[in-house]
């Protein structure tokens, strides 16, 4: 498929750059793009060199500015939940990717754009990057996710008020609450994002979706069902080769090179 508003690159080590690009429109969400990014996750599941994604905005202004408001125009409850429905399965599919997602917030991440963020496993931010829910000044409320992981993020009180005074957040706000884990100068957020995925990516595959998969275990249910969870994953990873390389290399006091198997 050839994307109109996704740009696609990976390096040789197995880190993917996903640039969302709708700059006429500050990168924002429309049927196209949503109907692209689908496509684009059901491609990542056969990336096998693929091991870590970094997704971001492209050009400076915006990361994403939320779902497209022009098509919202004259729709009616049904048609809207039929957007709500893909967007959410969409955001959800990427959350749970085998392979780690680094959100890299360059500009305003509003409405579905900070959904977007939220769905990836962390957020390094641009100092310039700004975030909101403004989705109740069009008298509607967050619909691909945010009013469910804003407050898993942020906690309640925090995501109620961005919620619900619909204002634009600085990104050091974020920072300080805890949605974004690194802040950079903007001349820096592509070269910081992609040397921590650099990093994730020399790590074992399997072990970090089988971490990732554990922590969402921990984030959804109770302190005895994601110990259960983590000791049953813990255990099946020592059926695997990269045990073995690991475990090698570190005895042997060299780097491992990870197969994936
Ligand atoms: N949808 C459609 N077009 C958008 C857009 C959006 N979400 N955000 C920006 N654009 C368009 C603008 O209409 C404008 O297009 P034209 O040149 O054709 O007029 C272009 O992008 C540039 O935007 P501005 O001129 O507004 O740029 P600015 O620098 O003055 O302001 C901004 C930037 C603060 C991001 C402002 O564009 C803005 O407030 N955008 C809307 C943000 C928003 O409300 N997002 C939530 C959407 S609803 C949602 O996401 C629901 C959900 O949960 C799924």
């Amino acid at each position: 498929m050839n994307y109109t508003t996704l740009k696609f690159n990976q390096d040789e080590l197995g880190v993917g750059l996903l640039k969302i690009s709708r700059p006429e429109a500050m990168n924002a969400l429309n049927a196209v793009l949503i109907e692209e990014l689908s496509h684009f996750l059901t491609e990542v599941d056969k990336m096998s060199n693929l091991r870590c994604l970094v997704v971001t905005g492209d050009g400076e202004k915006a990361f994403v500015a939320g779902a497209d408001i022009k098509e919202m125009l004259g729709m009616d409850p049904e048609k809207s939940l039929a957007l709500s429905t893909k967007g959410q399965w969409v955001l959800n599919r990427l959350e749970n990717l085998d392979i780690p997602v680094i959100a890299s917030v360059n500009g305003f991440a509003l409405g579905g754009g900070m959904e977007l963020a939220l769905s990836c496993d962390f957020v390094i931010a641009s100092e310039k990057a700004k975030f909101g829910l403004p989705e109740v000044t069009l008298g509607l409320i967050p619909g691909y996710g945010g009013t469910q992981r804003l407050m898993r993020s942020i906690g309640v009180h925090r995501a109620k008020m961005m919620t619900f005074t619909g204002d634009i957040y600085p990104a050091k706000q974020l920072y300080e609450w805890g949605l974004i884990s690194v802040l950079t100068s903007p001349e820096e957020l592509e070269e910081v994002s992609l040397k921590i995925a650099k990093t994730i990516a020399s790590r074992a595959p399997l072990a970090l979706s089988k971490a990732k998969e554990a922590i969402h275990q921990a984030r959804d249910n109770d302190l005895e069902q994601g110990l259960a969870f983590e000791r049953e994953q813990f255990s099946q990873l020592f059926a695997t080769e990269d045990v073995g390389i690991g475990v090698s290399a570190f005895i042997e006091k060299r780097k491992p090179s990870f197969s994936g198997k």
